[in-house]
């Protein structure tokens, strides 16, 4: 129970990592609000977990959402200790071939999101003088891919973002850090995979490329993300830490 008594943001939090880590979260004795644009999917998490959990609805992308989602947080509790911007979109596209929504969709919510909601929830964490924030980027965000250049574009900027920010943060009390996931077992991996001409042997092909010879789980993620959220990780900030199987090792 090593977050008893701390109150959490999980964005993106009604599936696959984000889901995980509420559910880990709950386990180490925090609360935890989820702002997601699934409602359904967020209102499953939060009846399955009980009292310590309750979602509502917030498009990262729109800093009206955003601004209100920070309202309703600070309203209910004193202070927020951990945030984690973990809402994300995914884009498989050449970069010629992409439409100016396709890039804006992803640009929005996987780098502006994270700012809008560092923005909007940070300064109270200032003035409180702690918190800690997790930003969710990917592998996509620090080696080059194919078709990956609006999303691998948007996980580096949040690399270069969170980086950013741990530099005006630092004197704060204030941590900031990011998560690099490898190849996770999730939603997000099956609608790539649904995307391919075969999916079994795509699925094949992408756990061949995680030296560890299997994709990773979204609870094995959430560990990582709890370690920036623990006291654990206290001389962390601006840390990059990538949890993909060996992939970036090479
Ligand atoms: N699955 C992987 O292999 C993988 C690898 C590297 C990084 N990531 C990153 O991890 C994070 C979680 O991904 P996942 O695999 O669990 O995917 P997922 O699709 O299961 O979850 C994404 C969540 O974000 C929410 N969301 C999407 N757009 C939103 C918006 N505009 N406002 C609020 N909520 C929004 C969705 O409703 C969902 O709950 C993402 O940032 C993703 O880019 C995933």
């Amino acid at each position: 129970m090593r977050l008893k008594g701390l109150n959490c943001v999980v964005t993106g939090g009604s599936s696959g990592i984000g889901a995980a880590t509420v559910r880990r979260f709950v386990e180490e004795g925090a609360e935890v609000l989820i702002p997601d644009i699934d409602m359904e999917a967020a209102d499953r998490v939060a009846s399955e977990l009980g009292d310590a959990v309750s979602a509502i609805k917030c498009d990262v992308r729109i800093e009206a959402d955003v601004k209100a989602a920070a309202a309703i947080a600070y309203d209910r509790w004193e202070k927020v200790d951990v945030l984690v911007n973990n809402a994300g979109s995914e884009l498989n596209r050449a970069y010629d071939e992409m439409t100016e929504d396709e890039w804006d969709r992803v640009l929005n919510t996987d780098l502006k999101g994270p700012w809008l909601m560092c923005k909007h929830f940070v300064p109270p964490m200032v003035k409180a003088g702690s918190g800690s924030v997790i930003n969710i980027s990917s592998l996509n965000g620090l080696v080059g891919f194919p078709l990956s250049t609006a999303y691998g574009g948007a996980k580096g900027g949040l690399v270069v973002f969170t980086r950013d920010m741990a530099i005006e943060l630092a004197a704060t009390g204030v941590r900031i850090n990011c998560v690099c996931p490898g190849v996770i077992d999730t939603g997000m991996m099956e609608r790539w995979t649904d995307l391919m001409p075969d999916k079994n042997e795509a699925k094949k092909m992408l756990k061949g490329t995680m030296p560890i010879g299997r994709m990773g789980t979204a609870e094995e993620v959430a560990g990582a993300i709890y370690f920036f959220a623990s006291a654990d990780s206290s001389l962390c900030q601006g840390s990059v830490l990538t949890v993909d199987g060996g992939f970036t090792a090479q």
